[in-house]
């Protein structure tokens, strides 16, 4: 096989995405169903829910992507889907979904690692990275740092010992009163910030190593918040100071390790993916820091930093070009290392 039409679907968490990738081409259509608003009443993902709007959308998306490529159902050459890690019930609409066009249009189906979507998702623009690189996974359940020697070469550098960046991002927000997905909430109230108003710890960055826990940071916070609200002083500024605080902290946790990364690995590419890299102040510590190392920051466009098909369908590509299929079973794994 030389050049392939992939289609990519992702559904393992609150969103449906779907996307046509060619081979030769690049990518050609991509859709995204966002559920965030069904589940923001709740305060959080609600499984059931996820599940049922995925198939709801699903197909329609897939035919709505079909139509914006100008390609019909017969021209797919190969369907890759998320396998996990992810809710069980989202990831077994994509798998079935996924396993039944590719039964009926007789093509090679791949489940594939949601986090080696978000891993190679800076694949998709204009100048990617070569290899070897060291990459940063910070999404809402995964805090990784990985040495990347080629497709499917990756070695686990560090990772987080209990919550996931964006995960302390998700119940900072609640703390101060925001709505889910909390991460740009966050960082849009920390705009409005005073720095300096409040001094956060940076955990674990005062020993070697390249773990990464944030769960005390999000003590942290919690303890800040109530002390606030027991002096009576609650108000925007505060939680906007709080807001900004708890950023920073993380940023410069996340930018302390991957300089270690960088000087332990001797890498000069640093490629940052998942949710948490769509932070704009994340980014900019990040360049910071690499551009003193002369080593050179890659990533993705924002909506492909967070959950989409076109990683997924890109993921996918790569590994059916080189013969991988599943075979008939549809693979459905929430808790996968990569
Ligand atoms: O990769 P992703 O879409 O889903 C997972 O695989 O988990 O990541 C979602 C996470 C959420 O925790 C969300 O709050 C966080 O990414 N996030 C952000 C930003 N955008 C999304 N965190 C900080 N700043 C952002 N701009
Ligand atoms: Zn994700």
């Amino acid at each position: 096989l030389h050049f392939m039409l992939i289609l990519g679907i992702e559904t393992s968490c609150d969103e449906t995405g779907v996307a046509l990738f060619d081979t030769e081409e690049g990518l050609l259509a991509h859709g995204l169903f966002s559920q965030i608003d069904m589940h923001a009443d709740y305060g959080g993902v609600v499984p059931e829910l996820a599940s049922r709007d995925h198939v709801r959308k699903l197909l329609p998306l897939c035919d709505q992507v079909l139509v914006d490529a100008g390609r019909v159902r017969s021209d797919i050459e190969g369907i890759a889907y998320t396998a996990g890690p992810g809710l069980i019930g989202a990831l077994m609409v994509g798998g079935s979904v996924a396993h039944a066009l590719g039964f009926a249009l007789d093509v090679p189906v791949l489940g594939v690692h949601h986090m080696e979507g978000h891993l190679l998702a800076p694949m998709l623009e204009e100048n990617p990275p070569a290899f070897p690189f060291v990459a940063l996974l910070v999404s809402g359940g995964h805090t990784q740092l990985v040495r990347v020697d080629g497709i499917g070469e990756y070695e686990l550098l560090g990772e987080s010992v209990d919550d996931a960046a964006g995960e302390a991002f998700d119940k900072t927000a609640k703390m101060l009163g925001l709505d889910y997905p909390g991460g740009p909430r966050v960082a849009a109230l920390a705009e409005k910030g005073t720095p300096g108003r409040y001094r956060f710890p940076r955990p674990m960055t005062d020993r070697p190593g390249l773990d990464f826990s944030f769960s005390g940071l999000k003590t942290y916070t919690l303890n800040t918040v109530n002390a606030a609200k027991d002096a009576g002083g609650l108000d925007e500024q505060v939680r906007a100071d709080i807001a900004l605080a708890f950023e920073s902290a993380v940023v410069d946790t996340l930018t302390i390790k991957c300089r270690r990364a960088l000087e332990v690995t001797g890498c000069k590419r640093l490629v940052i993916a998942g949710g948490v890299s769509a932070n704009r102040r994340l980014r900019a510590g990040l360049e910071g820091m690499a551009s003193k190392l002369s080593a050179a920051v890659f990533y993705a466009r924002p909506e492909f930093c967070t959950d989409n098909g076109a990683m997924i369908a890109y993921a996918g590509a790569q590994r059916l070009l080189a013969g991988q299929q599943d075979g008939e079973r549809i693979i459905a794994v929430p808790r996968w290392p990569m």
